[in-house]
């Protein structure tokens, strides 16, 4: 059994990977971990040695190993943008969560998480990341096989909605 979360940064993807994790007694995988983890470097450590390009060619190569894993999966905010990506999350088996949140929910959690853990938030700023929110929200809606909206929601209640639909 595996359950993928896909979602703009700031939407939950890792905490409500946690209380899935947990509801359901299944192992949690996350993909920007298991990405350093290969890397050996954090992620923004990684954008600056290397660049976004050979991230994404590292976040393929480990999406791939990672669709064999059981259990819940969480990827990063720009997993699904790269159409041989979406192939591979729209051809594995298990359900795809698109964890949905308003332009003011991602503002208020990316404020509050700050710059540095985010590479991408620190080249654009909150107006160009809430561009590239809309950009990638056709993405997100056409692989998902449920939409989950997030806003005012616990994580715990979120985790019990998908459980709910699966
Ligand atoms: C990215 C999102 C990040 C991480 C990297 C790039 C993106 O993951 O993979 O900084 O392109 O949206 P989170 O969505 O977990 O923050």
């Amino acid at each position: 059994m595996r359950i993928t979360l896909i979602g703009f940064m700031g939407s939950g993807k890792t905490t409500v990977a946690q209380e899935l994790s947990q509801q359901l007694a299944l192992p949690n995988n996350d993909l920007d971990t298991l990405i350093e983890q290969a890397a050996g470097l954090t992620i923004p450590a990684y954008f600056e040695q290397f660049g976004e390009a050979h991230f994404r060619q590292l976040e393929q190569k480990v999406l791939t190993e990672a669709l064999s894993l059981e259990g819940i999966l969480s990827t990063g905010g720009g997993t699904p943008v790269q159409v041989s990506n979406q192939d591979l999350l729209q051809n594995q088996d298990g359900p795809v969560i698109f964890l949905d949140a308003s332009d003011q929910t991602i503002t208020t959690r990316l404020l509050a998480d700050g710059v540095a853990s985010r590479p991408l938030f620190q080249q654009l700023g909150m107006d160009g990341l809430l561009e590239l929110k809309q950009t990638r929200q056709p993405i997100y809606e056409k692989i998902a096989s449920e939409i989950i909206t997030v806003d005012g929601k616990q994580p715990a209640e979120i985790a019990e909605e998908i459980i709910h639909t699966i």
